[in-house]
């Protein structure tokens, strides 16, 4: 049994990240937390609460965390997840509420209670993870792993450069990626390859309330679906990495976050060339996209039916 905690900002792939967790008995779910991201923290935090009771994830808490940037003014992502950050998807509304206190003081005593056992995954801004690090240095050596989804070696989505996480927050990454752990990175160069076919739409179409209420209209508002190309789900393959590492090739490398750079704040610098270095980072290079969609597919299935 994996115990993951995940830190999120709803978000349509994150809202298919969750899914998928709720879809994997292997899981265990330690905690949500909540981050301004692609939309204002208020609708990440009422969508993560939303998706809680939809998708069936018990008293799992979901704890809010911070609103904004650490230093400078954020980036939003409404132009791509719509105005509530979950498109077309419209939920019932939540019988219970957030947790009370921070998302970041939440990580670190979630840690502490159980060192070496917990996965840390990571889908929005660094903001919480950063704070966190910040708070109590030693969440780094408790944590189990980290993987995240954000960056790349190869090149940005909101602009030519950055990947939206890392840009939302470049300061917080850079604090993240220095803090002593190795982060693995799925960034763009991975996650751009496991895009929602119409083939694959056509395996969620049938998922009763799940296909037609949450999987179906996500989909369709995040992209155009055709046989062979569609959008994305970038933050279900951190998810999945951590359901089957197989699935993906990992590279070492030294990976450091820009954040002075006038066209390139964001980007994540990374070097494979690692030597007598350090790496800071396991990158994800490639993913074997069947394998990928036979086992995201398999939860949603596993969840519809449940
Ligand atoms: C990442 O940015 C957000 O818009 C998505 O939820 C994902 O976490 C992709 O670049
Ligand atoms: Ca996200």
């Amino acid at each position: 049994m994996k115990k993951v905690l995940i830190d999120c900002d709803p978000g349509i792939d994150d809202a298919l990240a969750l899914a998928l967790i709720a879809g994997s008995p292997s899981v265990r779910l330690a905690g949500i937390t909540t981050v301004g991201g692609n939309v204002d923290l208020e609708l990440t935090t009422a969508n993560a609460v939303a998706l809680r009771e939809f998708l069936r994830l018990g008293d799992v808490p979901v704890t809010p965390g911070s609103a904004g940037a650490l230093l400078r003014r954020t980036v939003r992502a409404s132009h791509v997840h719509g105005a509530t950050g979950l498109g077309h998807v419209r939920l019932p509304a939540a019988e219970r509420g957030a947790s009370q206190g921070h998302a970041a003081d939440f990580i670190v005593e979630t840690l502490r209670a159980a060192p070496g056992e917990i996965t840390l995954v990571a889908v929005g801004p660094l903001t919480n993870l950063a704070l966190a690090v910040r708070r109590e240095p030693r969440v780094v050596e408790w944590a189990r792993d980290l993987v995240i989804m954000g960056g790349s070696f190869t090149r940005g989505n909101h602009n030519p450069a950055a990947e939206f996480n890392m840009l939302a927050d470049p300061e917080a990454a850079a604090i993240v990626f220095d803090a002593g752990w190795t982060v693995t990175m799925m960034g763009l160069d991975v996650t751009l390859s496991a895009v929602v076919t119409s083939g694959v739409l056509d395996r969620m179409r049938p998922l009763g309330r799940l296909g037609r209420d949450l999987l179906e209209p996500a989909a369709r508002f995040y992209g155009v679906v055709t046989a062979d190309s569609g959008p994305a789900i970038h933050d279900a393959c951190a998810v999945a990495y951590v359901l089957d590492p197989s699935l993906f090739s990992c590279v070492p490398a030294v990976v450091n976050v820009e954040t002075a750079g006038l066209y390139t704040r964001g980007m994540t610098v990374t070097d494979f060339r690692v030597g007598d270095r350090r790496a800071n980072a396991q990158v994800g290079t490639a993913l074997d996209v069947k394998r990928f969609w036979d086992l995201v597919l398999g939860a949603y299935e596993g969840l519809a039916a449940r």
